[in-house]
């Protein structure tokens, strides 16, 4: 059994007893907050001591989707923001690959860390997922490996960055742009996708976790040009009992259990 607060970023451990609260409205605002530093080098070494070791067990996969990650809509023409082919390429660790005595689980069960991040999300409670593989990820972004243009289907995401890759490879997303007057606005994606317009890119480094709400901005991750990006997904849910769909696990893990 580790100490947490032997392992998380030396601002952190008084920010815990304060409240969190006051990041939700940031997040709301900003749709994005990264903490630098989140967690120190002496526990950062020890993850990624770990994700090197078991990465010749992660499983490669390539997804395709649309930015809606809905089924084809024959209304829109083929290549319309609606219907346009974005793809994933990546490798993933499941859960069930992680060490029990690994920081990473220490980090994820932590009630003092949870609470943090609840307060942050303005929710009473966090739960695991319900199968064995989803609840934390190691995911492996190399040369050529990137995560197309997307809405997320979840409230929030959070992520900690343990090794940055040397070019490319930049979170780049659009604040709260999905609608408009209550509608989708495709118009404004169909933009995005043709390149016309920029989103805001995001620059982290290995340390730094990040708490983000992709419902309604759109995100990518450019391809890795240079390196390796090691990205790992603490996944929670707000509900007790909720596994992730066997598709989804199919997709990203090789496997339903
Ligand atoms: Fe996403």
């Amino acid at each position: 059994m580790i100490n947490i607060k032997n392992i998380i970023g030396k601002d952190y451990n008084q920010m815990f007893f304060n409240s969190g609260k006051t990041f939700s409205l940031e997040l709301e605002k900003k749709g994005i907050l990264v903490f630098k530093n989140f967690i120190n080098d002496k526990g950062l070494d020890q993850i990624e001591q770990e994700a090197i070791k078991i990465k010749s067990k992660s499983f490669k996969s390539s997804s395709e989707y649309n930015v809606y990650i809905l089924p084809y809509d024959s209304k829109f023409p083929k290549n319309s923001s609606r219907n346009r082919v974005m793809s994933t390429t990546k490798k993933c660790i499941p859960n069930d690959l992680i060490s029990k005595n690994s920081n990473l689980n220490e980090i994820y069960n932590s009630t003092i860390i949870k609470k943090f991040f609840c307060d942050i999300l303005n929710v009473n409670k966090l739960y695991p997922y319900n199968d064995s593989l989803s609840s934390i990820n190691i995911n492996y972004y190399n040369q050529g490996d990137g995560l197309g243009w997307h809405f997320d289907n979840s409230d929030f995401t959070i992520t900690l960055l343990i090794k940055n890759c040397l070019k490319g490879g930049d979170y780049e997303y659009f604040n709260k742009i999905r609608y408009k007057n209550g509608k989708e606005d495709y118009e404004i994606i169909e933009k995005i996708l043709d390149e016309k317009i920029k989103g805001q890119k995001i620059q982290s480094t290995k340390g730094d976790l990040m708490i983000f709400k992709g419902k309604e901005s759109l995100h990518r991750v450019t391809k890795v040009i240079k390196g390796e990006r090691i990205l790992i997904t603490f996944n929670y849910n707000i509900r007790k009992g909720i596994p992730l769909s066997e598709e989804s696990r199919k997709t990203f893990f090789g496997r339903i259990n």
